[in-house]
């Protein structure tokens, strides 16, 4: 079967961020798959102008532009900052839209506390529902993220293969399903396809 382009987009420019390390490790669990494609998109590497905001601006960032065009779904790993998400991946994700339409996206959360950016997640859902995005009902958690890796990134709790298994499969499902349908139910939404 064709592979599904999924791209990971760590939310977070902070220095000191430990969501890089959950984000690194599930690009690596993603590339033992044979039926996903992806790569990582770093907060870090996007300097976005102080005077402008939103799709008018998606040229000054191509490469993201086109994967977004390109792909099938979304993986979003989001640091919790007081119960929402950070600004940054707020800026990113506003750099597009119809590019985001009838696909699906996975959202990993990730906090220093006990909840595992349970709230930034549910934060996350109506915003990328008016993306167009669809969200997958299986979410991945990182409670004590400073626990579960090493400083160099080496997971240190096993039982996280089992449920980043899971959450794929679940995104892998969502996103056959409406990779499907966009080609093939006409939508006013999708180009060429007018109702
Ligand atoms: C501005 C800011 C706000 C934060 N708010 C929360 C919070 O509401 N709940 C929580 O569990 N952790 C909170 N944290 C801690 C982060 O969850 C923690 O730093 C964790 O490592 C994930 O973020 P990081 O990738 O930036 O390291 C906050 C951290 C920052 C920098």
């Amino acid at each position: 079967m064709e592979k599904l382009r999924l791209p990971v987009l760590l939310g977070t420019n902070r220095k000191m961020r430990q969501s890089v390390h959950a984000a690194k490790w599930l690009i690596g669990e993603m590339q033992k798959r044979t039926d996903i494609e992806t790569r990582l998109f770093d907060a870090g590497d996007f300097v976005l102008p102080q005077d402008d905001y939103g799709t008018r601006i998606k040229d000054l960032f191509p490469e993201w532009r086109d994967a977004i065009t390109n792909a099938d779904g979304l993986v979003i790993v989001a640091p919790e900052y007081n119960h929402g998400y950070p600004g940054t991946l707020k800026a990113i994700l506003d750099l597009l839209l119809k590019e985001y339409i009838h696909k699906s996206v996975a959202l990993v959360g990730v906090s220093a506390g006990p909840w595992g950016g349970t709230r930034v997640i549910e934060a996350m859902v109506p915003m990328v529902r008016e993306l167009g995005l669809a969200v997958t009902f299986t979410d991945l958690n990182f409670p004590f993220i400073q626990k579960a890796f090493s400083d160099e990134g080496k997971l240190l709790d096993s039982a996280f293969e089992k449920r980043a298994q899971g959450f794929l499969d679940e995104l892998i499902w969502m996103t056959r399903a409406l990779k499907w349908g966009r080609e093939n139910l006409p939508s006013r939404h999708h180009p060429n396809q007018a109702l």
